[in-house]
């Protein structure tokens, strides 16, 4: 074989395909009935966009982005994320800003250049919502909940929300160089990506998970104790917002995410059974994000979840079963192959209907009937007293109908008996 699927990246196939439309339509109405609206944005964007927002000194940016430079000689990125891209989206297009707040989801692939593992590809999907206009802990809990429903939706109860505040651009400069006087004074005790980190991006300290630094980072002064008033006020309305809606959560002050856009909260939500890639999901508030690409003062919020992580985590038992034909056409004659396609022609709508284009004999397509699972197989030529169906399942010839307007009625009659259990 000369080509490999490239690495990180992975087919889904017939069978697994399935889930993955089950996972779509269900995520569909959760989104419709939260009132989201679907943007598609491209698939690749002009790299300044993600460097600007993601952050310069950010893993995804710094090791992570697939950057190309087009015929024209335009840097342009395969988007690592989905947020940069619909709040540029949000920025062009009038008709996204029309309503206040906006309500918008997007599905698609992402890309980044990670080390592949269980859970984490270089192409994987996230499923995303984004609520564009709203300050207030009402839309933190609105997401939060969303996000929850969706999970539900799909058979994912037992999680865990994670939540925290990162503060704002009034207190997180000062919360970032306490941690750095902190870090720095521990600087022999950290391994070397967090050495780096140090000059870089102090708060991604706290994400490590090189064992040899869990002590230190035990001993970090946390980002709770430094918000300011307004910052601290918000963090206690969403708090109170998500007991008014039941929702369980646990205050995790190390929460910090790899993207620098946050302000104020940030979230995941955990899956027990996923193992070292245990976030489903996760976002937050990035009240600035509008401003700095130049648009009016817009807070907002939102969230992703990994799709290929939500698959492993909700398990094969609430995927749907494999879809069998209703009814195979089988011609005894070579010279009936195209009656046999016209007759499935005008069985499909309320039926499935599949025909053989391998000019296989009668005997040899029998065979393939009974192993694509149909329930019929129904036979041209037409016979003088019509189409003769039978019932795959019973090994039993059943009828003739006359016209295939009659066949057609009368497969479906049967087909919506069986599936009713009768
Ligand atoms: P993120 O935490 O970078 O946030 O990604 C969200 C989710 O995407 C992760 O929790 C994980 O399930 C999935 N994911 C990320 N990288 C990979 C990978 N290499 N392989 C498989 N799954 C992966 C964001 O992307 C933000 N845009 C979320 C957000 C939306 N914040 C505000 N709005």
């Amino acid at each position: 074989m000369k080509f490999q699927v490239p690495r990180g990246t992975r087919d889904i196939l017939p069978g697994e395909a399935e889930r993955w439309q089950w996972l779509e339509d269900r995520t569909r109405s959760a989104m419709a009935l939260y009132g989201y609206r679907e943007v598609r944005t491209p698939f690749f964007e002009a790299t300044d966009l993600f460097v600007r927002s993601v952050g310069e000194a950010t893993d995804i940016v710094r090791k992570e982005l697939y950057t190309f430079q087009d015929r024209k000689g335009r840097s342009l990125t395969l988007r690592p994320e989905g947020t940069a891209p619909l709040v540029r989206s949000y920025l062009e297009n009038a008709a996204l800003r029309a309503e206040s707040p906006a309500r918008l989801y997007y599905m698609g692939p992402m890309f980044r250049y990670e080390r592949p593992q269980a859970g984490r590809y270089r192409q994987f999907w996230q499923i995303g919502a984004e609520l564009l206009g709203s300050a207030r802990a009402e839309a933190d809990a609105e997401m939060i909940d969303l996000f929850r429903a969706i999970l539900a939706d799909v058979g994912l109860t037992n999680v865990t929300v994670l939540l925290n505040s990162l503060g704002d651009q009034v207190c997180r400069p000062r919360y970032r160089e306490s941690i750095r006087a902190y870090f720095t004074k521990h600087e022999n005790e950290l391994c070397g990506d967090c050495k780096e980190r140090l000059e870089t991006n102090p708060l991604r300290i706290l994400d490590c998970k090189v064992p040899s630094c869990a002590p230190v980072i035990a001993g970090a002064p946390s980002v709770l104790d430094s918000l300011c008033e307004d910052c601290a006020a918000h963090f206690e309305a969403v708090k109170r917002a998500l007991t008014a809606l039941s929702i369980p959560y646990e205050v995790t002050p190390r929460l910090v995410r790899g993207l620098d856009y946050y302000t104020r909260t940030v979230f995941e939500i955990h899956a027990a059974n996923l193992g070292a890639q245990n976030a489903v999901g996760g976002g937050g508030r990035y009240d600035q994000l509008v401003k700095d690409f130049g648009g009016p003062d817009t807070p907002a919020i939102g969230f992703s979840i990994g799709m290929e992580r939500l698959l492993l985590a909700t398990g094969e038992e609430s995927s749907p079963p494999a879809p069998k034909p209703d009814v195979c056409v089988v011609s005894l004659t070579p010279d009936a192959a195209m009656e046999a396609q016209a007759l499935a022609r005008a069985l499909r709508g309320p039926l499935t209907a599949l025909v053989d284009v391998n000019g296989r004999s009668s005997n040899a397509q029998m065979k393939w009937a009974s192993k694509t699972g149909a329930r019929w197989a129904v036979f041209v030529p037409k016979g003088p007293e019509g189409y003769a169906v039978r019932d795959m399942a019973k090994g039993l010839d059943e009828t003739a109908q006359p016209t295939a307007d009659a066949l057609r009625r009368w497969l479906t009659e049967r087909r919506d008996l069986v599936e009713a259990g009768r």
